[in-house]
């Protein structure tokens, strides 16, 4: 293990909440972001300035911001498709926003209604913009270990978008398996193909668990070197416009699984679970995350965790 820290980025208020049947009300988003702060936390995705037209489950992300108790320390960063996201995030007094693109054309066509050579023109001026501004940028790749519309990604389309994004200036890419269809030495080989071109400190890894394989990519990829992970809380997630792809690795699964390894996190994984059912109560379902369910069934049995 040659990792001794990693940053988590907790994306549940943004990828888990767009994949909801119906919108959450702001005040249970703003109570979920503030629950995963105070479980330490310390990158939290917290919403999505994109077309309420697109992602109706997004709207309201403004009220969300302005709700916020925001605590030191903490960066509350959400996705900026374009100028009009951007304008938004710089009025909501965010301080990080992210771009989002694919290595896959179909996708991007069906995700942001654009090729990906005109994203990377859409995102360059908001990436200028918020840099002018003083807003850290982040960039993601989609589906860089298999597309919904077009099976298999050749790994130089994936490097080639994360180029494109750091070159804009972004701080660091989050390399998206929109779908969780990756297997480790596959996640291996393409994390490493990132990193020889843009360096392995800006690398982060964004695993969805369809096939039940997010923490053995992650452990494969930290063992390479990557030393940033997003994860959702209770393995919520999915993209509405990749069917059938389930939730992020829970980020209960990732910090109990950092744990035994001794790499830190700095996060308290029962403040954790706690958040993770609040949510989930809510929603009316159970977290997908093994962690937080044995963590619940001994805490009703009584036993401490
Ligand atoms: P478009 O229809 O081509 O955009 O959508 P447009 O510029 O023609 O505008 C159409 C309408 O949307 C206009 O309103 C604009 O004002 C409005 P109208 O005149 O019709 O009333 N509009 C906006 N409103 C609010 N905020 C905005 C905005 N932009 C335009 N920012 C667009 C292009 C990119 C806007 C659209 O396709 C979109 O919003 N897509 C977002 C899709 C999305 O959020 N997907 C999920 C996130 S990505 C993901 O989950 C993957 C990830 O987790 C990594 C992984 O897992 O791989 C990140
Ligand atoms: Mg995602």
């Amino acid at each position: 293990m040659s990792a001794p820290a990693v940053r988590i980025v907790e994306v549940g208020p943004r990828d888990g909440l767009q994949n909801e049947a119906a919108p959450v009300p702001v005040e249970a988003r703003i109570r979920l972001i503030e629950d995963l702060a105070d479980a330490g936390l310390k990158s939290i995705e917290a919403g999505a300035f994109v077309s309420p037209k697109w992602v109706p489950q997004m709207a309201s992300t403004a009220e969300v911001l302005a709700g916020l108790k925001r605590r030191d320390g903490v960066t509350y960063s959400v996705l900026t498709p374009n100028m009009i996201g951007l304008d938004a995030a710089k009025a909501a007094g965010v301080t990080e926003v992210a771009v989002f693109g694919a290595a896959s054309e179909t996708f991007s066509q069906r995700n942001i209604n654009c090729s990906i050579a005109e994203s990377i023109e859409r995102f360059e001026p908001v990436a200028r913009a918020a840099l002018a501004a003083g807003i850290r940028v982040r960039g993601y790749v989609s589906c860089v270990l298999g597309c919904p519309y077009e099976g298999d990604v050749p790994v130089a389309q994936v490097v080639k978008a994360a180029r494109a994004l750091s070159d804009m200036g972004c701080y660091e890419i989050s390399l998206g398996d929109t779908i969780g269809v990756g297997t480790p030495r596959a996640a291996r080989v393409m994390a490493a193909a990132v990193a020889d071109a843009i360096g392995i400190e800006r690398v982060a890894v964004h695993f969805h668990d369809t096939f039940g394989q997010a923490l053995a990519n992650i452990l494969a990829c930290l063992d390479d070197g990557v030393a940033c992970v997003d994860s959702a809380v209770a393995g919520l997630g999915g993209c509405p416009y990749a069917k059938g792809a389930s939730g992020n690795v829970a980020t209960e699964d990732l910090v109990y699984m950092l744990n035994g390894l001794g790499v830190s996190t700095g996060v308290d994984l029962d403040r954790l679970a706690r958040a993770g059912w609040a949510i989930t109560d809510l929603l009316g379902k159970a977290p997908s995350s093994k962690v937080s369910l044995a963590i619940r069934a001994k805490t009703s049995a009584g036993t401490p965790s």
